[in-house]
């Protein structure tokens, strides 16, 4: 029998193109043989990237992709091109890419690829819809509220109250934060602008994430009232300089406005001390942020909380929460109430109009996939991933700690295990500046040097006076012992020269 690939690829070169499927006359027949190619091409790039023969990436540089490969060209073009060559271009693009769901790849937190998630992603895409209303996503919409009442409740905010909402990713949700704490304390500000609010002081672990810092300056508040706080040899705030800057600011005349506390932080995934830092928030009447990465009890002392499915929970990207313990703050602080969109006198509860509580407009659908998810693995599901995930850091600082070669950032077991190799030209070398210069350099070597080869990517980075060391964050389903073994091999392999 003639496969469907082949009768497929026979009937795509005579010259189809995209004008000949679904809205064309007498168009479903190559409608359905080419999304029946293309979902081909997409479940075979599935299967192979769960195959550890298979690469996690065939490395290209920019100009090499930019001059074109054979048979794939980023060009855009004037005249239609024919479907057999919008097949290899979807071919190819997955080809030239980063297989991020392989169990090798390290890279980022957000990692892996949930055949359920895949499946809610297709869907959404085929619903092709925007949040913005009940009344063109009744059943998102829906879905979003039921979601985020589950996931407050898991927070442990009394009976799930509170408020939130979906945002293209964590940056988005810290950004809110600062936005509502603004509103909270300010609602002029939405009017008239900054001019209505004193100087407002922010605070932040010098460890958080740059988004906050961000998030200061689009929001005019200004980088230089960000204030950065001390941390303990873990990456964890200091309390103590809290309330030491709170106080300073304080007597500056500037007023403290927000705080930001990590469960979770990017690079050692470290924890500030929540409970400490509500108590001091709760003093000096601060809004406390917590921006999560794993959850703990401690987080319902939070006004706001961000929190990212698509990082440990293994959710296709993109998928991040603001949550809000205050309801109606969201609403106040953002909504503009346009006629066209949000009209009061529609038909059905418009109170489901949830679209005027985001500072975009239009939104993409990312509860689907959460959702489905959370239906195929239940909320078990979800902890006995983390758990696996956090065993298998466990075993990686394990299997280094005492390894020759191996030296850790810091002690103790963590989400992330960040870690210098020493070559073993390296190793003979007494501390000192050089040492530092040459291991500062060995990091990136062998991480270009593993992207060539395409066999594992992990990531590396400086941190403050640390020169530049490996950082594993494991939260790949796919990933297991073997791997991490393999992982350590191959920085063996690629540095026993350098
Ligand atoms: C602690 C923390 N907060 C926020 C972010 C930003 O999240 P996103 O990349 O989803 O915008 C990250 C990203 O790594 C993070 O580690």
């Amino acid at each position: 029998m003639e496969s469907l690939y082949s009768s497929i690829k026979n009937d795509m070169s005579c010259k189809v193109s995209g004008k000949d499927l679904l809205p064309a006359k007498n168009g479903e027949e190559p409608t359905m043989q080419f999304l029946l190619e293309v979902v081909e091409i997409l479940t075979n790039y599935v299967k192979k990237t769960f195959d550890r023969s298979t690469k996690v990436l065939d490395f290209h540089h920019p100009h090499q992709l930019l001059e074109g490969m054979e048979g794939f060209n980023l060009e855009l073009s004037e005249q239609p091109e024919s479907l057999e060559q919008i097949l290899v271009d979807c071919r190819d693009t997955l080809k030239y890419g980063v297989r991020t769901g392989h169990p090798r790849f390290f890279n980022q937190l957000s990692t892996g690829l949930d055949i359920v998630g895949l499946a809610g992603e297709w869907l959404t895409s085929t619903a092709n819809t925007n949040m913005f209303t009940y009344e063109i996503a009744p059943v998102f919409v829906l879905m979003e509220q039921l979601t985020l009442k589950k996931m407050r409740e898991i927070v442990g905010w009394p009976d799930g109250e509170g408020d939130g909402i979906f945002s293209p990713g964590g940056a988005i949700s810290n950004m809110y934060s600062v936005m509502i704490a603004r509103y909270k304390f300010f609602p002029e500000v939405k009017t008239k602008g900054m001019t209505a609010a004193p100087r407002l002081i922010l605070f932040t672990s010098e460890h958080s994430h740059y988004s906050i810092k961000k998030a200061s300056a689009a929001l005019g508040l200004g980088t230089e009232n960000l204030i950065l706080l001390k941390t303990d040899e873990r990456g964890r705030v200091i309390p103590a300089d809290l309330e030491a800057k709170v106080i300073e600011a304080k007597q500056k005349g500037s007023v403290p406005l927000f705080v930001n506390a990590t469960a979770g932080t990017t690079v050692y995934g470290a924890f500030d001390p929540i409970n400490e830092i509500a108590d001091i928030c709760e003093k000096y009447n601060i809004w406390l942020h917590v921006d999560v990465r794993k959850l703990s009890s401690l987080i319902k002392l939070a006004n706001s909380v961000t929190w990212n499915p698509h990082k440990m929970m293994g959710v296709p990207l993109q998928c991040s929460a603001i949550l809000v313990r205050e309801r109606g703050l969201l609403q106040g602080c953002n909504s503009m109430c346009a006629g066209y969109l949000f009209q009061p006198d529609k038909q059905y509860d418009v109170t489901y109009d949830t679209g005027d509580k985001a500072i975009q407009c239009g939104r993409h659908v990312d509860i689907f996939k959460f959702w489905l998810m959370w239906k195929a693995k239940g909320t078990v599901g979800f902890e006995q991933h983390i758990d696996k995930c956090l065993d298998l850091s466990a075993y990686l600082y394990n299997k280094i700690k005492n390894r020759e070669g191996y030296e850790m950032v810091f002690d103790g077991e963590h989400t992330n295990v960040c870690f210098w190799y020493f070559p073993p030209s390296l190793r003979s070398i007494p501390n000192g500046e050089e040492s530092r210069e040459r291991l500062h350099k060995v990091a990136p070597k062998i991480k270009a040097m593993m992207m060539e080869s395409g066999t594992t990517m992990v990531g590396y980075q400086p941190q403050g006076e640390k020169v530049n060391f490996f950082r594993m964050v494991i939260s790949n389903p796919a990933a297991t012992m073997s791997d991490i073994d393999f992982l350590i091999e191959e920085i063996e392999r690629l540095g026993q020269d350098l």
